[in-house]
């Protein structure tokens, strides 16, 4: 038997980030939502684990670790600890979201595998178990599980479900060097060697209130990224980028997460294919349009 689920990247629509604690981590007050790019994971019984990746378009997957350190392979392993059982599976990731973008992929992948596992071997998992070890793996991780619009806290592995009565439309513009999230954290400390900020107390009220009323104009007053200074401050060049992003784009541009992927708020989804039409016109290789909030890790297949 195989299994395939689906879960999707995500987007911070806002990220408060606090000083680090003495575990080198960021706390975090951020509303992530998910957004309809997908990674595919499917699973089988097999020997010996082993892990494959396969681009869903114009992906480029050569910089996915295929060792040891694959992040949906690690997912397995603790999945089958924690049952303290003795099983192995092939895990074959089928990537529709953009690698090193600061869209979440590989927590996406690792959230797909956990679902896949414990439906291909009947674990029964509970949902509150899962999210401890999809905590340990990612702080993006538990997101991924969840899906929708949600609140994150801790090192933003603590979420709770928002509700969100919209439904936005992006436009997704990816670069083609990735960037490392722990470099960017880094150049974020650098940047801001007298922060004093404790993240919990700013709470994004505004935005979840817009959220709540599904108010797109609301939530692109309120949306904000604090880790965009350092990432344009390791690639310069994205700024000139989001500014070409920002005259083909109606409403908010910002940066995903620790970027580059570059995203676009628009007002609809018409206006979304036009925003992606006219920045391919203008030079883009490739552009995304995406809606948000959708469901987190899911089963599409068994077969
Ligand atoms: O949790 P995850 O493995 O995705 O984090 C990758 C790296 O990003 C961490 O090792 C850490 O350097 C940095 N990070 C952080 N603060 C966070 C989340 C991640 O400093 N809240």
């Amino acid at each position: 038997m195989t299994i395939t689920v689906r879960a999707p990247a995500k987007v911070n629509l806002v990220l408060v980030v606090g000083r680090p604690g003495e575990d080198g981590y960021h706390p975090l007050n951020t509303v992530y939502q998910a957004i309809s790019l997908y990674d595919d994971v499917r699973v089988s019984d097999a020997e010996e684990w082993h892990v494959s990746v396969a681009p869903l378009g114009e992906i480029d997957v050569s910089v996915v670790p295929l060792d040891e350190s694959n992040i949906a392979l690690r997912a397995g392993r603790a999945l089958v600890a924690h049952h303290g059982l003795d099983l192995a599976a092939g895990i074959e990731i089928h990537k529709g979201i953009p690698v090193a973008g600061g869209l979440a992929g590989g927590s996406a992948d690792a959230a797909a595998a956990l679902v896949a596992l414990d439906r291909l071997w009947d674990l029964r998992t509970s949902d509150d178990d899962l999210l401890a070890i999809a905590a340990e793996l990612g702080s993006d991780v538990p997101f991924a599980l969840l899906g929708g619009s949600a609140h994150g806290l801790g090192h933003g592995e603590l979420v709770e479900p928002l509700t969100d009565h919209g439904s936005y439309w992006w436009v997704v513009v990816p670069s083609d060097d990735g960037l490392s999230t722990p470099a960017v954290y880094r150049e974020f400390d650098a940047l801001h060697p007298d922060l004093t900020r404790a993240a919990h107390e700013e709470s994004p009220t505004d935005l979840v209130a817009a959220l709540e009323r599904g108010d797109p104009d609301a939530l692109a007053s309120s949306m904000r990224n604090d880790l965009e200074g350092a990432a344009l401050s390791l690639r310069p060049e994205l700024a000139e980028r989001m500014a070409q992003v920002q005259d083909h784009c109606d409403r908010t541009v910002m940066l995903s997460g620790s970027g580059p992927t570059i995203l676009g708020l628009t007002t609809s989804q018409q206006e979304a294919l036009e925003s992606r039409a006219a920045l391919l016109e203008a030079g883009f290789e490739v552009v995304h349009v995406a809606t948000g909030p959708v469901a987190g890790a899911h089963v599409v297949e068994y077969a």
